[in-house]
């Protein structure tokens, strides 16, 4: 098969050659000229990077912007304020067709309607809240004024939703009664309600401003909660936007680490927007007067926020914003979207795409999807079965797939090929985009090239998008990131390799986070959320080979002496319990219900072990554990195998 670039797409790509060489001869250059190119600035800046306080970085110094007017005013300024910017799609068919002069409108109003909620610039705004237009035009807003906004996810339970409302203490939480899930309305504004009522005393949240979407039944806290359609509605249609300084905070959004308290990842405004715009257009390969844009991800995770709301508006592209779940109403619903709206560059996740597979490939052959000229792939590791079939099907055996590596707190994308330049390799993110440098460390912290050994991805240089820090605790940020290999080097978490013609192949998180479907998860978090359920004793949970979602949560469970084991029905109890203390996306595939718990003579718990019985595997070397018996009464008594 050919995977070298067609003739006829090299014409026309945003991406070239050329690029990697201008960058490699001045990296600041050539990311001050992106800046300039890319971005609308109401003051130049007068430095590219600081890197004097290194590891905290400043980008764009002394410059001045507004990220709201980068991505909807400037479009309508010049002459394309009837370009569509989105098309919504409800799960149920309701439509909406939003302008970029539309946009302007209601992201005005929206700011118009928090300010005189009393949010000001720099107070955070929290937002749970499933994947509607209200949702960007909330995001718009919060930028607009200068307010950092912390999305959290609509799958996390109330107790998550409570601990990054305090962490980030939120002025005001923005949510909608409900979602609609596969067909049926669900609650959202409950878990809010609970939220706040066990934080109660301490509460940063003067409000919590509610959308309709479902017309299902709410509690109300008069005083406190206010409906969007009272508020926003009456609002003035224009607003001025404000300078802000290029490392004002533009958003925090919470990522598992190893430990069990979550990362408050923060972005500020002028590098971070640089290198969205850039990636979409170089990347994605985006052209915002013929493209049809379409990324399934939510604006939850990172992957919304950069490639649905900031990276596309900011490049004036025109995109589908999807709500509801590929199998609702039926197994075609993506495909009839893209058929529909003509989507021309569309960017999914692996573990979607093996679904698809699973599902078969005549469902995507009924729709035409002539249309697909780029696909992006992104959250994990594509296998190179997943990525011939993406190809085939979905990208008429033509479109180039872009594999793109990069992580909450990169920013944007990172590692990937570029399409029209690149000649592709299946499964392989291939290598650091112009602009960007990686390298792979061994466990000495020393870089080689050789090919198929097994070392760590680590990035070299400072990059715009780059993470300022960790919410509230710079220590945190050095040592998760910048201490592994010594300070000159930012270590991913990622295990990676090179082959024999260079290209990086990623190989998953060598610390204890886990990837199932695309998601990042903690395996302490998860652990600390089992050890709260009062039968437990003692957890440990490994990520174990799953098919489709890529890793499956597999736990490891003592009981407490007084606690009575009812066999399966303990086992959903605990699955559930992990599900309400995090979300359902956290609960286990599998609890096993064990004696005890492969340990080292420090105490350690050697996850190794369990994840050769979590994936059938004959155990590995038991001869470092303190009691090498263990794994035999493991096996022996494991109860609660779903
Ligand atoms: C993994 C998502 C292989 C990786 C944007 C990383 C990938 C983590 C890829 C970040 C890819 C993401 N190939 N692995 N193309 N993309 N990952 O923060 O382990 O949710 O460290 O950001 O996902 O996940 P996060």
């Amino acid at each position: 098969m050919d995977l070298s670039p067609d003739p006829e797409f090299t014409a026309q790509a945003n991406g070239t050659a050329e690029m990697y060489d201008e960058a490699e001869a001045d990296h600041e250059g050539f990311w001050a000229e992106q800046a300039r190119q890319r971005v609308s600035w109401s003051t130049d800046f007068e430095q590219t990077l600081d890197w004097s306080e290194a590891p905290f970085a400043k980008w764009f110094v002394g410059g001045e912007l507004n990220v709201a007017y980068n991505c909807v005013d400037r479009h309508v300024e010049a002459g394309n304020g009837e370009r569509v910017a989105i098309h919504f799609e409800g799960e149920g068919g309701d439509t909406r067709t939003i302008t970029y002069a539309d946009l302007q409108r209601e992201v005005a109003k929206t700011a118009n309607a928090i300010a005189s909620l009393g949010v000001e610039k720099g107070d955070r705004v929290a937002v749970y809240m499933p994947m509607i237009p209200e949702t960007v035009f909330t995001m718009l807003a919060c930028a607009r004024i200068g307010a950092p906004h912390s999305v959290i996810f609509g799958g996390f339970s109330a107790e998550a939703l409570r601990t990054r409302i305090d962490d980030a203490k939120a002025k005001l939480v923005v949510t909608t009664d409900g979602q609609f899930r596969r067909g049926k309305p669900a609650p959202l504004k409950a878990a809010v309600d609970a939220a706040l009522e066990v934080g109660k005393d301490e509460g940063s949240v003067t409000n919590v401003l509610v959308v309709r979407r479902t017309e299902q039944d709410v509690e109300w806290s008069e005083g406190r909660d206010v409906w969007w359609h009272d508020v926003v509605d009456d609002q003035p249609d224009t607003h001025e936007a404000q300078p802000m300084d290029s490392e004002h905070p533009l958003f925090i959004l919470y990522t598992s680490g190893t430990t069990g308290k979550p990362k408050g990842i923060f972005h500020t405004s002028g590098g971070y927007l640089t290198q969205v715009a850039y990636t979409n257009a170089v990347v994605h390969d985006v052209h915002p007067e013929t493209d049809v844009y379409w990324c399934s991800a939510d604006v939850g995770w990172v992957t919304g926020h950069s490639y649905i709301v900031y990276g596309p508006l900011a490049n004036g592209a025109t995109q589908v914003l999807y709500e509801g779940t590929p199998d609702t109403p039926h197994q075609g619903r993506w495909w009839e979207i893209i058929e529909k709206y003509k989507v021309s560059v569309f960017y999914t996740a692996p573990t979607a795409i093996r679904t698809f597979m699973k599902w078969g490939a005549d469902i995507p052959g009924k729709f035409d999807l002539s249309s697909v000229r780029v696909l992006g792939s992104v959250g994990e590791p594509i296998n190179p079965e997943a990525w011939l079939w993406y190809r085939k099907h979905i990208g008429n055996d033509t479109a180039p797939i872009v594999d793109t590596w990069w992580q909450t707190e990169t920013g944007a994308i990172m590692i990937s090929p570029i399409p029209g330049v690149t000649t592709l390799e299946p499964g392989s993110a291939q290598k650091p985009i112009p602009g960007i440098s990686a390298e792979i460390l061994d466990d000495d912290g020393n870089p080689f090239t050789e090919a198929e050994k097994v070392g760590y991805l680590v990035l070299t240089k400072p990059w715009p998008s780059m993470l300022r820090g960790i919410w509230g605790d710079p220590e945190r940020y050095k040592e998760t990131y910048w201490s592994r290999f010594g300070e000159k080097y930012y270590f991913a978490g990622d295990g990676a390799k090179y082959d024999e013609k260079g290209n990086i192949w990623l190989l998953g998180r060598v610390d204890d986070v886990m990837n199932v479907s695309g998601h990042r998860l903690s395996t302490a978090e998860i652990e600390s959320a089992l050890v709260s359920h009062p039968s437990v004793a003692e957890a440990a949970v490994v990520g174990a080979t799953d098919e489709t979602t890529g890793q499956a949560v597999c736990a490891f469970v003592i009981l407490r002496g007084d606690a009575v084991d009812n066999g399966d029905e303990t086992v959903q109890e605990l699955r559930n319990h992990v599900a309400k203390e995090i979300g359902p996306i956290a609960k286990p595939r599998q609890v096993m219900v064990v004696p005890e718990l492969p340990k080292t003579r420090s105490g350690k718990i050697m996850r190794r072990l369990l994840k050769d019985v979590a994936e059938n595997r004959e155990v590995g070397d038991v001869t470092t554990l303190a009691d090498s018996s263990v794994m035999n009464l493991i096996k022996e008594g494991m109860s609660g195998d779903t």
